[in-house]
């Protein structure tokens, strides 16, 4: 065993304003993996997490729900950690920002980044949204892209191009709130300047993270660094700058530090010296993030630590993002599964195994396969490798008191086979390579699948003169068996309770892989693992689709708030904006009308028949004869209208379209869209 090692690992910070949810547990799973392994080899490793409780869009949420932020992230702390705890993820704290440890390390950084000559004041313009009274974050208003004119882009970086830029330089924008143009007003904020850490981080950056993710982050060196603006004007929940009146310490600021402040915590609370951890050289500093915020990790983070004479993280691990089938997740689709929802179908295990087999160390999006999910570990974890505990343990129980007896010599080739794995098995888990675990164990479970169908024990236990035979074969089997769920430990950790148990033991770690069981008495076999249905896949997919109604846009800061409950997802409300994606669905065409009649019984409809070109002809319902008393003057105009809309029965008959009208009818007389100007013609609203 290699020496003691002191490891801090953390993993992002979910922000306090959403659900986990299965593309979060990416993360979070192999995070505690990797943790767990450590943990095994005897390592002082220690892994902190907190909430991200601070922003806008908490602040905004409180409101919303007539609560205080501090109310609202001490009920998300509660609904994270469970559904943490249910995932069998094992944080040694799990801690908030909003917390004073952070606001004191908060402070220290800020101070000692002033000190280092690295904070200046810049009044810059900034988007002002006067309907909703703030000043806008980027991710709180979207525009066109300076850089490729994408439509729709957030105020920091264009999904399209892959361009940053601040948010006053978007063409069009608009407050993803209340969809108001914002107006431009000078503010003062604090920049923590990057320029002077340039050759630091260049250096720093390949030494510590993956190559393809150095050069995505070198790639702003060929110039002088931009500063980072790292306030925020209030209203704002967060920690108050000192000195500076009305300015906070914008969330990514104290997010990082977070990391920090949850550790502290963790010392205090277990009589440990923080500096043994985190100013300690000889001590490793992990962080496991996502793609999406690897400048924060990569950049800003490490020259905040450097200007604050703190140690560095020694590798930041960076992944890829989680699709579902083969794309993005969606709530339309049902593939937006929240940790609980996926919970109140499935089991845990199923989804750490399943992981497992998919997880490398890069940055590559992972899938999740939703059959191969089900086949996986229905055929592996199962069929492979669990049926050999239970019907070996349950054969030897019944039929031969339980007791083990020793491995022969054949069984003794198959049980070091099993045994020689390990030095690779433990390289695969240090270099975060999951998928070749799985890999690794499969191989080892089909050998002993062979080997227990060449000795057919069921058949042999059947005969009495063969019974030390057949105690020798399942001695051999339940042996390999041990390995195996020894080497699955970090990812199975339930189940290699359970397994230890079986055994007699209380808990594995690394070295209990080198002890043979003989000539002992084994307990009781435990549930360990048993298939998973198709029909509970679909049924959590069912449960997790959002009606098309519900799927409104709202602002986040990333992918974490991303995930919102319904009731915040229709707020504002549904029909005050549309997301692009929605109004560019809409056919919308210029037709002549052939035909206008009033309506028997309706004192509100015309009937239109439109000659809509390529399309043919369509009848359209319309509400507007009070506006229009004389259809016939209509016949020959050109109507705008939405010609893909569904057909939709009415009493009177079948409508194909709609109509789009400006002006108010009844009141002005009516205007139709602009393209027929039918008197009077009062300006269109
Ligand atoms: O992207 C996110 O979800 C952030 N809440 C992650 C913060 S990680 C760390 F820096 F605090
Ligand atoms: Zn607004």
């Amino acid at each position: 065993m290699d020496k003691k090692r002191t490891i801090v690992v953390t993993a992002a910070l979910p922000y306090a304003n959403g659900d986990i949810h299965i593309g979060h547990l990416l993360e979070y799973l192999q995070t505690d993996f990797w943790v767990r392994f450590q943990k095994m080899r005897g390592h002082d490793c220690v892994f902190v997490c907190a909430d991200d409780t601070h922003g806008t869009p908490i602040m905004i949420r409180a409101k919303k729900e007539g609560i205080t932020p501090e109310e609202l992230i001490a009920r998300t702390h509660a609904i994270h950690l469970k559904d943490f705890t249910d995932f069998e993820i094992a944080f040694d704290n799990y801690y908030s920002t909003n917390s004073p440890e952070n606001k004191a390390f908060s402070e220290e950084f800020f101070a000692a980044m002033q000190k280092a000559g690295a904070i200046t004041g810049r009044v810059a313009p900034q988007l002002y949204c006067e309907h909703c009274k703030m000043f806008l974050p980027d991710r709180y208003v979207k525009g066109t892209c300076p850089k490729c004119h994408a439509e729709h882009q957030y105020g920091d970086s264009c999904d399209k191009c892959g361009s940053t830029y601040a948010a006053e330089e978007l063409g069009a924008p608009y407050c993803t709130q209340c969809g108001a143009a914002p107006v431009v007003k000078d503010a003062e904020q604090l920049y923590f300047e990057l320029e002077p850490f340039h050759r630091f981080l260049q250096d720093w950056i390949p030494q510590h993270t993956a190559s393809d993710i150095a050069n995505k982050m070198l790639e702003w060196f060929g110039e002088p660094l931009r500063g980072w603006c790292i306030s925020r004007a209030a209203p704002y929940f967060g920690f108050a700058i000192p000195g500076y009146k009305d300015r906070y310490f914008y969330v990514w600021v104290d997010a990082p530090i977070g990391y920090l402040a949850s550790l502290k915590n963790w010392c205090s609370k277990n009589g440990r010296d923080f500096n043994d951890y985190w100013q300690n050289p000889a001590a490793e500093r992990y962080h496991f993030i996502g793609k999406d915020i690897a400048r924060f990790h990569c950049q800003f983070w490490p020259a905040m630590l450097h200007a604050a004479g703190y140690e560095k993280p020694t590798g930041v691990f960076v992944h890829g993002f989680l699709t579902v089938n083969g794309e993005k997740m969606a709530k339309t689709k049902g593939t937006f599964v929240n940790a609980r929802t996926y919970l109140q179908y499935l089991p845990a295990w199923a989804m750490r195994y399943y992981y497992s087999c998919k997880l490398t160390p890069t940055a590559e999006d992972m899938d999740l396969n939703l059959d191969d999910f089900a086949q996986r570990v229905n055929a592996d974890l199962v069929g492979k490798i669990t049926n050999l505990a239970s019907r070996g343990a349950q054969m030897l129980n019944k039929n031969l008191g339980g007791r083990l007896g020793t491995i022969d010599e054949e069984g003794r080739a198959l049980v070091e086979l099993a045994r020689s794995r390990a030095g690779r098995i433990a390289e695969l888990y240090e270099e975060r390579k999951f998928a070749q675990i799985s890999a690794e164990v499969t191989k080892i479970a089909d050998a002993a699948n062979q080997y227990f169908d060449a000795k057919t024990p069921w058949k042999t236990i059947k005969d009495e003169a063969l019974h030390e035979a057949t105690r020798t074969v399942l001695t051999v089997i339940l042996n390999v068996f041990r390995i195996m769920a020894i080497y699955l430990k970090p990812i199975l950790p339930e189940y290699a309770k359970k397994a230890a148990r079986l055994f007699g033991e209380d808990d594995w770690t690394w070295s209990s892989l080198e002890k043979d069981f003989e000539n002992v008495s084994i307990n009781q076999y435990e549930y360990l693992a048993t298939r998973i249905d198709q029909k509970q896949i679909d049924a959590m997919i069912a449960a997790s689709k959002e009606k098309p109604a519900e799927t409104g846009e709202v602002a986040h800061e990333s992918r974490a708030s991303k995930n919102k409950e319904k009731k915040i997802a229709q707020t504002p409300p549904a029909k005050d904006i549309v997301a692009f994606e929605d109004f560019e669905k809409l056919d919308l065409r210029v037709g002549t009308v052939i035909a206008c009649e009033t309506v028997e019984k309706s004192a509100k409809l015309l009937k239109f028949t439109i000659d809509a070109g390529a399309l043919g002809v369509k009848t359209i319902f319309s509400g507007i004869r009070q506006a229009y008393p004389d259809a016939q003057e209509l016949v020959g105009k050109q109507v705008l209208f939405i010609a893909n809309l569904a057909p939709r029965k009415m009493s009177v008959g079948v409508s194909e379209g709609m109509i789009l009208y400006a002006g108010e009818p009844g009141k002005d007389g009516g205007v139709l869209s602009p393209l027929a100007p039918v008197p009077p013609a009062t300006p269109a609203t």
